[in-house]
């Protein structure tokens, strides 16, 4: 940043939460089978960028100095830690042990700072195992072999393991959720489970009818973007939603919350839709133009197709034909696809950042616009 405003770093400023997170996250996966822990943590090793997490703990922050709800009782009821959510390492049976210190460990990483609560805490542990178990899944839906720089967990483990990785994460997902004894927000991250599977359900049908030589339409459109809700914003979004729950915000403010992560979520689909086209699989850490290797049409090729016809056909059989791929890219990059992806994402990041324009000022809150302004600057 020039000029005089100092430098916001959202990382930075949850460094304490953070360093407290990949931990817990790993003991919430403890099994007594050892390779099953194994693959289950796999993905905890790698640096992840835990986008989710930061943003859950920023709203949270943010969240804390805005009007509340009337009904006060059940934000209190929330804050006690006397609620056990800790999920016992050592059982064999992956039973829970009432005993276990996973709470107070998250207590006493901010016991100071009283405006994120236990629960708060533990459901951005809960967004980051559910996204990581929708990277076992798709991981082996997508062949894919590299993530965060390393073997994927399905090339190190096989397709078997992987996949019941990717499912023992979602059951101590729902473990930790249910503990979170907040029905409301059972039901909205339950949801998210489901809209993951529904995302991926329309991407793998690619184009809303299977036709030979479909045609460009604004409906082309309108499904990607249904398609990229259900499948990435509808984690970050409602998560951002129970995060606000939680802190027992009034309705107003859980709207906003949900608004700002709705927005900021297709965004960061947007931007991911365009790095598989101007980055390498070096700057990625995972195999790049891999959307159209898969018969992928995303937002590049979208708005490229609406200009060029030519590319239904390749649509149409999914880029299968020997040279599909290198022509639908070149034709992708004679046209305006990346620009006007990225001219989309920048709509977006507006949108989302106008949505908590209302929330009192506080750094939480220049951390959730600085995480917005990040979205369309990442490289990876
Ligand atoms: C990454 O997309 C994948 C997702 C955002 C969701 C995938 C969802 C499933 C596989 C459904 C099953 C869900 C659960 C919760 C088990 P990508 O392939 O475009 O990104 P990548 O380049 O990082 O692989
Ligand atoms: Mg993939
Ligand atoms: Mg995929």
């Amino acid at each position: 940043a020039k000029g005089d405003m100092p430098t916001i770093d959202p990382l930075h400023m949850m460094a304490k939460e953070m360093k407290f997170l990949t931990g817990n996250i790993r003991k919430l996966l403890g099994s007594g089978h050892p390779s099953l822990d194994r693959a289950a943590k796999y993905y905890t090793q790698a640096e992840g960028k835990h986008v989710r997490p930061l943003i859950v703990l920023l709203m949270s922050r943010a969240t804390s100095q805005c009007p509340k709800a009337p009904q006060r009782q059940q934000a209190t009821l929330h804050a006690s830690a006397a609620i056990d959510t800790s999920i016992s390492p050592l059982s064999v049976l992956s039973d829970f042990n009432p005993s276990a210190t996973t709470t107070e460990a998250a207590d006493s990483a901010a016991s100071s700072e009283t405006d994120i609560l236990p629960s708060q805490r533990r459901l951005a542990e809960i967004a980051e195992l559910i996204h990581t178990a929708s990277l076992l899944h798709d991981d082996v839906i997508d062949h894919s072999v590299s993530r965060r720089g390393s073997p994927s967990a399905n090339l190190e483990f096989g397709n078997k393991m992987a996949v019941l990785a990717g499912d023992f994460l979602l059951g101590r997902a729902s473990v930790a959720l249910a503990r979170l004894r907040h029905a409301e927000v059972v039901e909205l991250l339950a949801t998210v489970i489901a809209n993951l599977v529904e995302g991926e359900f329309m991407q793998l049908k690619n184009t809303e009818r299977d036709e030979k030589n479909p045609r460009w339409s604004e409906e082309t459109l309108a499904y990607y973007l249904q398609k990229t809700y259900l499948k990435t914003a509808s984690l970050i979004s409602k998560s951002c939603r129970a995060a606000a729950l939680l802190g027992g915000a009034d309705a107003a403010t859980v709207e906003a919350a949900y608004s700002y992560g709705k927005n900021l979520g297709l965004a960061f689909q947007l931007v991911d839709d365009m790095l598989d086209y101007t980055r390498s699989e070096q700057e990625l850490g995972k195999p790049a133009g891999a959307d159209l290797e898969l018969g992928l049409a995303t937002a590049p090729l979208l708005f490229a197709w609406k200009t060029m016809p030519e590319l239904g056909a390749l649509v149409g059989r999914k880029f299968e034909n020997e040279g599909d791929v290198a022509r639908a890219r070149d034709l992708v990059m004679q046209s305006q696809g990346i620009e006007q992806t990225r001219a989309l994402a920048e709509d977006y990041v507006a949108q989302a950042i106008e949505a908590i324009r209302p929330f009192p000022d506080s750094d939480a809150k220049d951390g959730l616009i600085e995480m917005a302004v990040k979205t369309l600057k990442r490289q990876k």
